[in-house]
């Protein structure tokens, strides 16, 4: 049975990801830091192989993919979905914030990676990395998340550089304005409205809309993609700055 370790699954597009490819016959490691919501998501499934892991701690990540090897052989594809949001103003963004960003969304996927490549399926392995829409385009409040996200592309691109002798892909999806607890926490009615106005598709996407892409990246369909960013956003990296006024509806 074709297997996935799924970082952040607890819920959002994580655990959307995590349904996808149990639908699709694969069986699923669901990694979340979150122990309570991780139990409640997991224990509602089958086939799936809980562990709570902290991605931002290397102690935890070795751990991990140790007991995950040993209980799937070798591992098929790798998502690391695991991410915070953090916006405020740069000016209030002091380091402590910066390394808390960065340790989840940046040293998380570099970690999780480094520990899970050396067990991954050679010939047919792949990766999937979950940027942002906000490592495309820069925007305000975000300096350490987007930064992250950017510094998330660009490692994608590495790790094709370098693994793709070995068979093994890694491609990035950046998603756009999703409604998970995630995007509850940061965004306000204003800026719900202000992405509305940017969105060519103009509305929010949905988790399994997200899920679709990774799902995809993983599968022999994407055989011959490999360091690519595919924003799964609505149409907003393509048109910029959205302008209301020039709309026709
Ligand atoms: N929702 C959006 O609008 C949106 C837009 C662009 C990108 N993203 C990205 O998509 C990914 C998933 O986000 P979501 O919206 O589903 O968020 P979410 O908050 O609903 O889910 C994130 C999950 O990751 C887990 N997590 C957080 N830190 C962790 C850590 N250090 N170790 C292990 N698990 C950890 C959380 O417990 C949670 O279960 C993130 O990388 C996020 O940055 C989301």
């Amino acid at each position: 049975m074709p297997n996935a370790i799924v970082t952040g699954a607890a819920r959002g597009i994580g655990l959307a990801t995590t349904k996808l490819f149990l639908a699709e016959g694969r069986r699923v490691a669901m990694i979340d830091s979150d122990a309570d919501e991780l139990a409640r998501a997991a224990g509602a499934l089958e086939n799936v192989l809980p562990i709570v892991c902290d991605v931002s701690d290397e102690a935890q990540v070795a751990a991990m993919a140790g007991q995950v090897a040993k209980d799937f052989g070798s591992v098929d594809a790798l998502v690391n979905n695991a991410g915070v949001a953090d916006f405020r103003p740069m000016d209030q963004t002091d380091l402590q914030v910066w390394r808390r960003v960065m340790a989840t969304n940046l040293d998380g996927v570099f970690l999780t990676s480094q520990m899970v490549i050396p067990h991954m399926t050679a010939g047919r392995g792949a990766i999937v990395n979950i940027a942002s829409i906000s490592g495309l385009r820069a925007s305000t409040l975000r300096v350490a998340y987007g930064t992250s996200k950017a510094a998330v592309i660009h490692l994608t691109r590495q790790q094709a550089a370098e693994l793709g002798e070995r068979g093994i892909r890694a491609n990035c999806v950046a998603p756009g304005p999703v409604d998970t607890k995630l995007a509850l926490a940061v965004h306000s009615p204003e800026i719900r409205a202000a992405y509305h106005d940017a969105i060519p598709l103009n509305r929010y996407g949905k988790e399994d809309e997200i899920a679709q892409v990774i799902v995809f990246l993983c599968s022999e369909k994407a055989g011959y993609v490999t360091g690519q960013t595919i924003a799964a956003d609505g149409g907003f990296d393509a048109t910029g700055v959205g302008l209301p006024a020039l709309r026709q509806t």
